[in-house]
Formats: structure tokens, sequence, C-alpha cells
């Protein structure tokens, strides 16, 4: 898949653009505090529905407007995607996909797939839990819209236990909610511990190939107990039941998928606590390599890749190695200038220069 163009009104620091990509490498330079990161974060946004910077679409609209506009089109296997958001102050964000207005945003998932490099995104192994969380669930979501379904009804249910928790309730509603939460948490375990375990072997494959073979890379996903979705919701139950008495003096839930994780181990190093700083990065980049080829084994569609500053982040051979990768993908990558050992690798790119909210081809 490709994007073709892009079109921004009151989004951000851009007034009112309209920019054509072409498959292959497209460079954005520019100093910083241009639009470089605000236009990969629109495509991101026409990709999965949020920012990877900000949970308040309303930061989006320009200062001093009302509403913002995002327009994606792009080429897929199965013909032309064209995905249109309009963000309002004073009303729910809308969108259309291919001309129709969807209701539920799970639809979007999946229609215009994006791989997102950022210094962020390479901080995932060090970061929190929750950040991890949040790159799991991103990159379940593209591929399922059952999933992205499923999170959010285990999401509510977990919101409405705890308010119920807060509010001091009996006992008896307190199980039916237990009932709700362990089944629907047994299946986002489930479908979280399959992606991981399919992860971990791309991730493998993708970290030798980034340190010659030096190291392995294995993830284990961290979570209650249990194979089978029965067995996994039957432990859920039980430890819901165990942890009980401190749910309710504390007022939220303790235990079920929201506190989960994955390990990353180098050799068998723990790198989310032991790992040098460069060692971090390289896993982060095999994730996220490994994410890109799962997309595309999984849904038969090369995603878009979003590189947000990264080869600053990087040595030389890294920067190398992450770019042979690149080929045969549509990649928008930003950056303030290009590094002299990268211009050999960018003879054939598309580049734009990003200006105060401007960008022009060059
Ligand atoms: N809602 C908004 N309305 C108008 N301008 C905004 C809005 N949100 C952010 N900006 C401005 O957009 C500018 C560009 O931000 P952006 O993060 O895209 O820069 P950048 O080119 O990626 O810079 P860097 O190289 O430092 O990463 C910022 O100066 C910011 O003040
Ligand atoms: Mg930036």
């Amino acid at each position: 898949m490709y994007l073709t163009g892009l079109t921004l009104e009151n989004y951000r620091n851009y007034r009112s653009l309209k920019l054509s990509l072409k498959p292959g490498l497209n460079v954005l330079t520019g100093e910083n505090a241009q639009g470089k990161t605000n236009l990969l974060e629109a495509v991101y946004f026409t990709s999965i529905g949020k920012s990877m910077r900000t949970p308040r679409d309303k930061e989006l609209i320009m200062w001093g407007e009302d509403r913002a506009r995002i327009k994606a089109e792009a080429v897929g296997r199965y013909g032309r995607k064209k995905v249109e958001f309009l963000i309002d102050k004073r009303d729910n964000k809308r969108v259309a996909i291919n001309g129709a207005e969807v209701r539920k945003l799970g639809e979007l998932m999946g229609v215009i797939m994006t791989v997102l490099f950022s210094p962020d995104e390479i901080a995932v192994i060090k970061n929190s839990p929750g950040d991890r969380r949040r790159f799991m669930d991103i990159a379940v979501c593209q591929l399922s819209r059952a999933y992205f379904y499923l999170l959010s009804r285990y999401n509510k249910t977990l919101a409405q236990r705890n308010r119920l928790l807060k509010s001091g309730t009996d006992g008896d509603t307190l199980d039916i909610w237990d009932m709700q939460l362990a089944g629907a948490g047994a299946k986002v375990i489930k479908t979280r511990r399959g992606f991981i375990n399919r992860l971990s072997a791309l991730a493998d494959r993708n970290h030798r190939y980034l340190t010659s073979d030096k190291e392995s890379l294995t993830l284990n996903y961290e979570s209650l107990a249990g194979e089978t979705e029965e067995e996994i919701r039957d432990v859920f139950l039980s430890e819901l039941k165990r942890t009980r008495d401190k749910d309710v003096l504390y007022g939220f839930t303790h235990v079920g998928a929201q506190t989960d994780d994955f390990a990353v181990l180098a050799g068998d190093v723990d790198v989310r606590k032991y790992g040098s700083q460069g060692q971090q990065r390289t896993a982060a980049l095999s994730l996220k390599l490994a994410e890109l080829d799962l997309f595309k084994e999984e849904s038969g569609e090369d995603p878009v890749l979003l590189l947000d500053d990264v080869f600053s982040e990087l040595d030389e051979k890294r920067q190398e190695k992450l770019i042979s990768r690149l080929s045969g993908f549509q990649t928008v990558v930003t950056c303030t200038h290009v590094e002299e050992n990268l211009k050999r690798y960018f003879t054939d790119a598309n580049f734009f220069r990003v200006q105060n909210g401007t960008v022009s081809e060059v």
C-alpha cells in the first residue's frame, strides 16, 4: 500500500496543504518547529484515528480555528482508498472512508496501515509497561477490527468496575462485573499472547540481522497463567476474588490485562532493566521491523512506514541496516538534514522541504 496524497486544512501549523506522495522513499527536511512531525502525525491519525502525541484531538486544530480536516488517499492491493477526518472543537471527530461516513472508529483499522518509528517508539523497551501495552494494542488493532472492539469492551467494563469499587457496592453486583471482565480479559490476553509469540520469532530474525548475528532476541508475554481462553478466565476470576478486599479498599482493580507487559530478552538478559542504551534501541528497532514483517504477512499488504527523526538516534551501521530493510515499502522520512553517509541511499528519493507549515518539492 502506498499513499498518493495528503490534504490538510487548519491542521496544526498547516493552513492549507495539498501534497502528492510517491511510492518509495519520501524525504522531508526542514529546520526545527516547521511542521515535519505534524505531517507524519496527520498520516498516523488517518491510520488509527489518534495522534501519537496527544489523546486530545482538539490540540490538532490550528490555534484560533474551529475545525481541522485531514484527508489521506492511498492505493492498496484492492484499489484506491480514501480516509477523511473532520475534527471539530465542539463536536466529536467524524470520519469517512471512501466517501461514506462511518460511525464506529473500528472500521478504520487496517484501511491505511502504518508503522511509526520515532525516538519515542524507539524508547518503548525502556519505558513503562503501559507504553509496551500501547505498542501491542495499536499493532493488533490495525490487524483486527474484532480486537479493537474487544479491547474497548474490556476497557469500558474495567472503568465500570472501578467506578463501582469507588462508590461502594455489594458483592453480588461485583460478581457480575467480575464475570464480564474476566470473559473479555481472557480474550484480550490470549490475543496479545499470540501476537507476542509471533512477533518474537520475527523480532529475533531482525535482531540477528541488526547485530550481525551477535545477539538473539526473545519476547515473552507476561500476564495471568493459563493457555486456553477458559483457563485464563478461571485464573482471572480467582485472582479477582483473591484481591477483592484490596480492590475495594483502594477503589481500583489490581489484576488483569491492564497490568500486563512483555519481557524482552537479549540472549538471556532482560533488556528492559539491564540493557545498555544501544541494546535497548536496537531491540526496539527489531520490534518495529518485526511489526512491519507481521503486517505484511498477515494482511498481504505493505504498510506505510513513518520515520520521524530516527536516524540521528542510531549509529551509522544501524542507519544503513535500517535503510536496506525499507526497500519496497513506501517510507516517509523526516530529518533536519540528510547526513553524508546516507546520501547514497537516498538517490532515488523524492525530496520535500518543510517550512513554516508549507511543503515544497525540491
Ligand atoms: N494546534 C496548533 N496550531 C498551530 N500551530 C501548532 C499547533 N500545534 C503545534 N503547532 C506548531 O507546529 C510547529 C511545528 O511542529 P512540529 O512538531 O511538526 O515540528 P518539526 O518540524 O517536527 O520540528 P523538530 O525538528 O523540532 O522535530 C511547532 O512550532 C508548534 O508551535
Ligand atoms: Mg519533529
